[in-house]
Protein backbone atom coordinates (compact mmCIF):
# COMPACT_ATOMS: atom_id res chain seq x y z
CA UNK A 1 0.00 0.00 0.00
CA UNK A 2 1.52 3.63 -0.99
CA UNK A 3 1.07 6.84 1.04
CA UNK A 4 -2.20 8.34 -0.18
CA UNK A 5 -1.20 11.25 -2.38
CA UNK A 6 -1.58 15.18 -1.28
CA UNK A 7 -2.43 18.13 -3.48
CA UNK A 8 -4.82 19.36 -6.17
CA UNK A 9 -7.06 16.28 -6.61
CA UNK A 10 -8.05 15.38 -10.61
CA UNK A 11 -10.74 17.56 -10.36
CA UNK A 12 -8.98 20.68 -9.65
CA UNK A 13 -6.54 19.37 -12.37
CA UNK A 14 -9.41 19.23 -15.29
CA UNK A 15 -10.61 22.25 -13.99
CA UNK A 16 -7.58 23.88 -14.54
CA UNK A 17 -7.10 22.21 -18.06
CA UNK A 18 -10.87 23.69 -19.12
CA UNK A 19 -9.54 27.03 -17.70
CA UNK A 20 -6.25 27.10 -19.45
CA UNK A 21 -7.07 25.31 -22.54
CA UNK A 22 -10.61 26.59 -23.16
CA UNK A 23 -11.54 23.47 -25.64
CA UNK A 24 -13.72 24.53 -28.38
CA UNK A 25 -13.87 20.83 -28.59
CA UNK A 26 -13.78 18.64 -25.14
CA UNK A 27 -14.98 14.96 -25.39
CA UNK A 28 -15.41 12.69 -22.42
CA UNK A 29 -15.75 8.85 -22.29
CA UNK A 30 -17.64 7.40 -19.08
CA UNK A 31 -19.39 9.94 -18.03
CA UNK A 32 -20.69 8.96 -14.45
CA UNK A 33 -21.78 12.40 -13.76
CA UNK A 34 -22.50 15.88 -15.09
CA UNK A 35 -19.29 17.35 -12.58
CA UNK A 36 -16.65 17.12 -15.27
CA UNK A 37 -18.70 16.90 -18.72
CA UNK A 38 -20.40 20.40 -17.26
CA UNK A 39 -16.88 22.00 -16.95
CA UNK A 40 -17.24 22.71 -20.76
CA UNK A 41 -18.73 25.83 -22.22
CA UNK A 42 -18.50 24.95 -26.01
CA UNK A 43 -19.05 21.66 -27.52
CA UNK A 44 -19.00 18.47 -25.70
CA UNK A 45 -19.38 15.11 -26.16
CA UNK A 46 -20.37 12.23 -23.88
CA UNK A 47 -19.98 8.45 -23.94
CA UNK A 48 -21.70 5.90 -22.08
CA UNK A 49 -23.48 3.05 -22.22
CA UNK A 50 -26.82 3.56 -20.00
CA UNK A 51 -25.82 6.48 -18.14
CA UNK A 52 -27.63 6.30 -14.68
CA UNK A 53 -26.71 9.95 -13.08
CA UNK A 54 -28.90 12.10 -11.31
CA UNK A 55 -28.14 16.07 -11.91
CA UNK A 56 -28.72 17.85 -15.09
CA UNK A 57 -26.41 17.89 -18.11
CA UNK A 58 -25.18 21.67 -19.16
CA UNK A 59 -27.14 22.78 -22.58
CA UNK A 60 -24.09 21.97 -24.67
CA UNK A 61 -23.54 18.79 -23.63
CA UNK A 62 -24.00 16.15 -26.26
CA UNK A 63 -24.84 12.64 -24.49
CA UNK A 64 -24.23 9.35 -26.51
CA UNK A 65 -25.87 6.49 -24.62
CA UNK A 66 -22.86 3.97 -26.35
CA UNK A 67 -20.18 2.08 -25.85
CA UNK A 68 -17.57 4.41 -26.98
CA UNK A 69 -16.29 1.32 -29.14
CA UNK A 70 -19.40 1.48 -30.52
CA UNK A 71 -20.08 5.25 -30.76
CA UNK A 72 -16.49 5.03 -33.00
CA UNK A 73 -17.63 2.30 -35.26
CA UNK A 74 -20.58 4.04 -36.50
CA UNK A 75 -19.70 7.79 -36.14
CA UNK A 76 -17.67 10.27 -37.69
CA UNK A 77 -17.26 12.70 -34.61
CA UNK A 78 -16.75 15.45 -36.94
CA UNK A 79 -20.67 15.74 -37.17
CA UNK A 80 -20.85 16.81 -34.27
CA UNK A 81 -18.40 19.28 -34.16
CA UNK A 82 -18.95 21.17 -36.75
CA UNK A 83 -15.99 19.71 -38.26
CA UNK A 84 -13.64 21.08 -35.58
CA UNK A 85 -11.35 18.76 -33.99
CA UNK A 86 -10.85 17.60 -30.09
CA UNK A 87 -9.05 20.23 -28.05
CA UNK A 88 -10.00 18.36 -24.73
CA UNK A 89 -10.22 14.73 -23.73
CA UNK A 90 -10.72 12.72 -21.10
CA UNK A 91 -10.69 8.56 -21.18
CA UNK A 92 -12.49 7.04 -18.17
CA UNK A 93 -14.48 4.34 -19.60
CA UNK A 94 -13.96 0.86 -19.44
CA UNK A 95 -10.25 0.56 -17.39
CA UNK A 96 -9.01 -2.11 -19.13
CA UNK A 97 -5.39 -1.82 -20.90
CA UNK A 98 -6.88 -2.83 -24.57
CA UNK A 99 -10.06 -0.94 -24.43
CA UNK A 100 -8.40 2.20 -23.21
CA UNK A 101 -6.00 2.22 -25.79
CA UNK A 102 -8.24 1.54 -28.52
CA UNK A 103 -10.26 4.87 -27.06
CA UNK A 104 -6.94 6.79 -27.23
CA UNK A 105 -6.52 5.42 -30.86
CA UNK A 106 -9.92 6.50 -31.90
CA UNK A 107 -9.44 10.07 -30.36
CA UNK A 108 -6.31 10.61 -31.77
CA UNK A 109 -7.39 10.14 -35.41
CA UNK A 110 -10.08 13.42 -34.39
CA UNK A 111 -7.05 15.15 -32.92
CA UNK A 112 -4.25 18.04 -33.86
CA UNK A 113 -0.86 18.13 -32.37
CA UNK A 114 -2.14 20.24 -29.23
CA UNK A 115 -4.64 18.22 -28.88
CA UNK A 116 -4.36 16.89 -24.73
CA UNK A 117 -5.76 13.82 -23.53
CA UNK A 118 -6.16 12.45 -20.52
CA UNK A 119 -6.23 9.00 -19.41
CA UNK A 120 -8.03 8.43 -15.43
CA UNK A 121 -6.78 6.21 -12.82
CA UNK A 122 -3.43 4.97 -13.76
CA UNK A 123 -1.24 4.95 -10.43
CA UNK A 124 -2.90 1.96 -8.58
CA UNK A 125 -2.23 2.52 -5.25
CA UNK A 126 -2.55 -1.08 -4.54
CA UNK A 127 -1.69 -4.54 -6.60
CA UNK A 128 -5.37 -5.57 -5.91
CA UNK A 129 -6.74 -2.21 -7.33
CA UNK A 130 -4.73 -2.90 -10.49
CA UNK A 131 -6.58 -5.84 -10.69
CA UNK A 132 -8.74 -6.80 -14.37
CA UNK A 133 -11.52 -7.71 -12.37
CA UNK A 134 -13.60 -4.80 -10.87
CA UNK A 135 -12.74 -4.86 -7.17
CA UNK A 136 -15.62 -3.38 -4.56
CA UNK A 137 -13.21 -0.97 -2.82
CA UNK A 138 -11.54 0.84 -5.39
CA UNK A 139 -10.79 -0.71 -8.93
CA UNK A 140 -8.17 1.43 -11.70
CA UNK A 141 -7.94 -2.00 -13.70
CA UNK A 142 -5.07 -2.15 -15.52
CA UNK A 143 -5.09 1.00 -17.53
CA UNK A 144 -1.57 1.77 -15.44
CA UNK A 145 0.00 -0.27 -19.08
CA UNK A 146 -0.75 2.76 -21.25
CA UNK A 147 1.62 5.23 -20.32
CA UNK A 148 4.54 2.27 -21.00
CA UNK A 149 3.48 0.92 -23.95
CA UNK A 150 2.85 4.89 -25.56
CA UNK A 151 6.53 5.47 -24.11
CA UNK A 152 7.90 2.39 -26.13
CA UNK A 153 5.67 2.00 -29.43
CA UNK A 154 5.05 5.91 -29.90
CA UNK A 155 8.03 7.93 -28.53
CA UNK A 156 6.61 10.79 -30.72
CA UNK A 157 4.30 11.53 -27.94
CA UNK A 158 4.46 13.56 -24.78
CA UNK A 159 3.25 11.59 -22.13
CA UNK A 160 3.37 12.59 -18.70
CA UNK A 161 2.09 10.73 -15.35
CA UNK A 162 0.72 13.36 -13.10
CA UNK A 163 0.38 12.09 -9.30
CA UNK A 164 -2.79 13.50 -8.01
CA UNK A 165 -4.95 12.62 -5.80
CA UNK A 166 -6.78 9.88 -5.54
CA UNK A 167 -4.95 7.48 -8.54
CA UNK A 168 -3.51 9.85 -10.78
CA UNK A 169 -3.72 10.81 -14.37
CA UNK A 170 -1.84 10.64 -17.51
CA UNK A 171 -1.59 13.40 -20.20
CA UNK A 172 -0.84 12.87 -23.82
CA UNK A 173 -0.28 15.75 -26.10
CA UNK A 174 1.51 16.15 -29.47
CA UNK A 175 -1.03 14.03 -31.15
CA UNK A 176 -0.60 12.76 -34.67
CA UNK A 177 -4.14 12.08 -36.16
CA UNK A 178 -3.00 10.22 -39.36
CA UNK A 179 -0.53 7.95 -37.20
CA UNK A 180 -1.14 4.40 -37.61
CA UNK A 181 1.43 2.37 -35.37
CA UNK A 182 -0.89 1.60 -33.03
CA UNK A 183 -3.45 -0.21 -35.02
CA UNK A 184 -0.85 -1.69 -36.41
CA UNK A 185 0.95 -3.06 -33.08
CA UNK A 186 -1.98 -3.23 -31.37
CA UNK A 187 -2.12 -7.46 -31.29
CA UNK A 188 1.80 -7.19 -30.21
CA UNK A 189 1.35 -4.18 -27.88
CA UNK A 190 -1.62 -6.01 -25.37
CA UNK A 191 0.60 -9.36 -25.62
CA UNK A 192 3.51 -7.36 -24.54
CA UNK A 193 1.12 -6.10 -22.00
CA UNK A 194 0.47 -8.89 -20.98
CA UNK A 195 3.11 -9.57 -19.36
CA UNK A 196 3.47 -6.54 -16.97
CA UNK A 197 2.19 -7.16 -13.65
CA UNK A 198 1.65 -3.65 -10.84
CA UNK A 199 5.15 -4.67 -9.55
CA UNK A 200 7.12 -4.37 -12.42
CA UNK A 201 5.05 -0.89 -13.42
CA UNK A 202 5.93 0.01 -10.00
CA UNK A 203 10.01 -0.42 -11.25
CA UNK A 204 9.56 0.81 -14.18
CA UNK A 205 7.57 3.73 -13.52
CA UNK A 206 10.88 5.34 -11.88
CA UNK A 207 12.85 4.66 -14.64
CA UNK A 208 10.68 5.77 -17.67
CA UNK A 209 7.80 7.73 -16.52
CA UNK A 210 8.41 9.04 -12.99
CA UNK A 211 5.18 10.71 -11.93
CA UNK A 212 5.60 14.44 -11.70
CA UNK A 213 3.85 16.92 -9.14
CA UNK A 214 1.01 19.07 -10.54
CA UNK A 215 2.04 22.32 -10.26
CA UNK A 216 2.55 25.74 -11.82
CA UNK A 217 5.25 24.69 -14.24
CA UNK A 218 2.90 22.37 -15.79
CA UNK A 219 -0.44 25.07 -15.77
CA UNK A 220 2.33 27.21 -17.85
CA UNK A 221 3.20 24.34 -20.07
CA UNK A 222 -1.04 24.73 -20.27
CA UNK A 223 -0.78 28.21 -20.85
CA UNK A 224 1.51 27.07 -23.82
CA UNK A 225 -0.83 24.59 -25.45
CA UNK A 226 -3.30 27.17 -25.53
CA UNK A 227 -0.96 29.01 -27.35
CA UNK A 228 0.15 26.60 -29.78
CA UNK A 229 -3.47 26.31 -30.75
CA UNK A 230 -3.34 29.38 -32.17
CA UNK A 231 -0.15 29.09 -33.39
CA UNK A 232 0.16 26.79 -36.43
CA UNK A 233 1.56 24.78 -33.37
CA UNK A 234 5.23 24.66 -33.82
CA UNK A 235 5.97 20.82 -32.27
CA UNK A 236 10.03 22.23 -31.76
CA UNK A 237 8.79 24.63 -29.44
CA UNK A 238 6.41 22.05 -27.59
CA UNK A 239 9.19 19.81 -27.24
CA UNK A 240 11.33 22.66 -25.82
CA UNK A 241 9.15 23.30 -22.92
CA UNK A 242 8.21 19.86 -22.35
CA UNK A 243 12.19 18.89 -22.20
CA UNK A 244 13.29 22.47 -19.86
CA UNK A 245 10.12 23.68 -17.74
CA UNK A 246 8.84 19.95 -17.16
CA UNK A 247 12.01 18.10 -16.86
CA UNK A 248 10.73 14.78 -18.08
CA UNK A 249 12.18 12.96 -20.35
CA UNK A 250 10.68 13.25 -24.38
CA UNK A 251 10.68 10.34 -25.96
CA UNK A 252 11.21 6.51 -25.25
CA UNK A 253 14.75 5.26 -23.84
CA UNK A 254 14.69 1.79 -25.33
CA UNK A 255 17.87 0.97 -23.68
CA UNK A 256 16.68 1.73 -20.42
CA UNK A 257 13.13 0.00 -20.63
CA UNK A 258 14.99 -2.98 -21.78
CA UNK A 259 16.71 -3.15 -18.59
C1 LIG B 1 -15.59 3.79 -13.45
S1 LIG B 1 -16.62 4.95 -14.14
C2 LIG B 1 -15.61 6.29 -14.03
C3 LIG B 1 -15.46 6.66 -12.59
C4 LIG B 1 -14.44 7.72 -12.35
N1 LIG B 1 -13.13 7.14 -12.50
C5 LIG B 1 -14.57 8.34 -11.01
O1 LIG B 1 -13.65 8.23 -10.23
O2 LIG B 1 -15.59 8.96 -10.73
C6 LIG B 1 -16.68 4.32 -15.71
C7 LIG B 1 -17.73 4.91 -16.58
O3 LIG B 1 -17.56 4.31 -17.87
C8 LIG B 1 -18.81 4.00 -18.41
N2 LIG B 1 -18.63 2.88 -19.32
C9 LIG B 1 -18.77 1.56 -19.06
N3 LIG B 1 -18.51 0.82 -20.17
C10 LIG B 1 -18.21 1.73 -21.16
C11 LIG B 1 -17.86 1.62 -22.53
N4 LIG B 1 -17.76 0.43 -23.11
N5 LIG B 1 -17.64 2.76 -23.22
C12 LIG B 1 -17.73 3.96 -22.63
N6 LIG B 1 -18.04 4.13 -21.34
C13 LIG B 1 -18.27 3.03 -20.60
C14 LIG B 1 -19.69 3.69 -17.22
O4 LIG B 1 -21.04 3.96 -17.56
C15 LIG B 1 -19.16 4.67 -16.17
O5 LIG B 1 -19.84 5.87 -16.27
Amino acid sequence: MEEPMQGVDYIGLLEALHREIAPKVYVEIGVESPTRINMSSNVAIGIAPHPSFTGMLNENVQMFDETSADFFLKNDLLRYTCGRPIDLALLDGVHLFENTLQDFMNVEKYSHPATVVCIHDVLPQTARMAMREPQPDGWTGDVFGIAIALRQHRPDLFVVVLNVPPTGMLLISNLDAPNTKLHTDFQEICAEHACIDYEEMHSRQSEILKPIDFSSIFIDYLKSVKSLNSELRNLDRLKRIIKSDLRVQFGYDRQTAAR
